[in-house]
């Protein structure tokens, strides 16, 4: 797929089974993913999107208000409303919830029921479990490992945390697997045992006035917490082989979404990097937010004479800063496109242009369709 001129979202996820959109927080992830899955729904597939945090009014639309880690079927009554007969297409979206999520996979890899209520009752655990460095992350993988082991969806398409680090997401598992499994800080928890005599007097030793003066006792919350969890390891390592399994399978391919300011650009131009490191499969890039020229716009002189008229010569001049300021905005976008393809090479990039009205309901993500699946397949969707 050398010619990156006409790429659409159908050419990149052509044989694509999973989708996952990453990149810098912001840039338009969750928005771009919900348009790729309602765009791939109109079209005839059945199609789950795993969403991170949507805008609230984009969750209440899509009817996720109250669902947390459920998948919901958008209503097919929406499409209709929007002009658009899906077929046998239908759209799916879950709300990722870390939480509910942690708690799904320690229940799956307990023993028994016993020793999964003492971890999911123990302190540490709820305060950690939604917290925890990674964990939104991992849950992320483990839950669409999941959902794609069910086999029910065409396409699923993952959404991913605004995380720091774009790559966070990358060896989530890998680090939550080290963190439970961590030796040196069981040993300095482990109230009576070997390593706290040595290393961890002065860890015991804090937590020891914490529990004079809180009366709390994190020492046996701690071990207890370690000690549980550590029955889980096995489990978590064997998940986290088979989620990596699937990021780099034939059928998944990452998108990189970003915006068209400098900065995420070159996130963008790191994150293919590290992608390309990791060999993972890259699908194509999509640059979101991009400003566009105005079709037809006369020139300058002519646009200044005409609001004069119409405005008056101070407010003629405000506006004429602000046209000025946000063709500066155009160029630069366009620059800074034309720096990506070139720090990049020639991979599939799709733009969608800064949109004057908010996204935030089913027909603000199908509006998007011409700029993700071509003009011509915008007005009439094909099965
Ligand atoms: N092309 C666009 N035109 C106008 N507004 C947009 C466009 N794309 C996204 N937005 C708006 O920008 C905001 C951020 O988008 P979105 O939530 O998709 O970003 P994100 O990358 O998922 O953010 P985070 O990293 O915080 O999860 C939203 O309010 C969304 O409606
Ligand atoms: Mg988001």
């Amino acid at each position: 797929m050398s010619d990156t001129a006409g790429a659409t979202v159908l050419d990149i996820l052509e044989d694509t089974d999973v989708c996952i959109c990453a990149g810098s927080g912001g840039v338009g992830k969750t928005t771009t993913s919900a348009a790729i899955a309602a765009g791939m729904a109109a079209r005839g597939h059945k199609v789950a999107v795993l969403t991170i945090d949507p805008a609230k009014r984009l969750a209440d639309s899509l009817g996720l208000s109250e669902l947390g880690n459920e998948r919901a079927r958008v209503d097919p009554k929406l499409f209709e409303r929007a002009g658009i007969d899906p077929g046998d297409g239908e759209l799916w979206a879950t709300m990722l919830d870390a939480k509910a999520t942690f708690d799904e996979v320690v229940i799956r890899y307990s023993e028994d029921r016993e020793s999964s209520e003492q971890i999911l009752d123990n302190r540490i655990y709820k305060q950690i479990s939604g917290a925890l460095a990674g964990s939104q992350e991992y849950m992320a993988m483990e839950k669409l490992y999941e959902i794609h082991e069910s086999g029910e969806f065409d396409l699923l398409v993952l959404d991913t945390p605004p995380s720091r680090n774009a790559l966070d997401f990358l060896d989530a598992p890998q680090r939550l697997v080290q963190f439970v499994d961590g030796r040196a800080l069981k040993m300095f928890l482990r109230p009576t045992g070997f390593g706290a005599k040595i290393a961890g007097r002065g860890a015991a030793t804090i937590l020891a006035v914490l529990r004079r003066l809180t009366g709390v006792d994190l020492i046996d919350d701690l071990s207890e917490f370690f000690n549980a969890m550590s029955g889980l390891v096995g489990g978590f390592k064997e998940r986290a082989t088979k989620v990596e399994a699937l990021l780099g399978a034939e059928g998944t391919k990452f998108l990189i979404v970003t915006g068209p300011a400098s900065e995420p650009i070159s996130e963008a131009v790191y994150l293919h990097r590290k992608l390309v490191e990791s060999e993972l499969p890259f699908g194509g890039l999509v640059v979101n937010r991009l400003h566009v020229a105005a079709d037809g716009a006369a020139d300058d002189e002519e646009i200044a004479t005409e609001l004069a008229v119409a405005l008056g010569e101070d407010l003629a001049e405000r506006v004429m800063d602000s046209y000025r300021d946000r063709r500066g905005l155009v160029e630069r976008d366009a620059a800074n496109v034309e720096d990506l393809r070139d720090r990049i090479g020639a991979v599939p990039l799709l733009t969608i242009p800064e949109m004057a009205d908010e996204i935030h309901d089913l027909v603000g993500l199908l509006s998007l369709q011409p700029h993700l699946f071509g003009a011509a397949a915008a007005a009439a969707p094909s099965q």
